[in-house]
């Protein structure tokens, strides 16, 4: 009898928080990070020396940091600025797009 009822609450739960983290599409993330270009530039290496580079970051990461400048609990002028203009579908495929470029790293010589 309880068995039945524990899973429709998971499924609900899930339904109703979006579920397991929405995987966001990099295609259109990329169309959309044009306007983000100018400070973290064309792949997610930063031009801007107070923007930190967002190219291979985990898209659970960014995910989070969007939501949290969007909602204010991160604090930065431009920052709040730009994700009030993102939807929750802007803010997971710019994720899945910064997520997907590939970066290397080299100790110095
Ligand atoms: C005018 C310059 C500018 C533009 C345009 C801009 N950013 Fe930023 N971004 C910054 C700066 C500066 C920071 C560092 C803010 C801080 O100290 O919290 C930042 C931080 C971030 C972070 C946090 C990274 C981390 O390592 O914690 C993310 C994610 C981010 N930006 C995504 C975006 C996205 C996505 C766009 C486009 C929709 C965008 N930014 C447009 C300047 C910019």
């Amino acid at each position: 009898m309880l068995r039945p009822l524990l899973g429709l609450t998971v499924a609900l739960l899930m339904a109703f928080s979006g579920g397991p983290a929405q995987a966001g599409d990099p295609v259109a993330g990329r169309a959309k990070s044009q306007m983000c270009a100018v400070c973290h530039g064309p792949l997610g290496l930063s031009t801007a020396p107070d923007a930190p580079h967002l190219a291979g970051q985990p898209a659970l990461y960014l995910t989070a940091q969007l939501q949290a400048y969007r909602s204010g609990v991160r604090k930065h002028e431009v920052m709040a600025v730009i994700a009030r203009m993102l939807s929750d579908d802007d803010i997971s495929h710019l994720a899945a797009w910064y997520a997907s470029l590939r970066i290397e790293v080299q100790s110095p010589p």
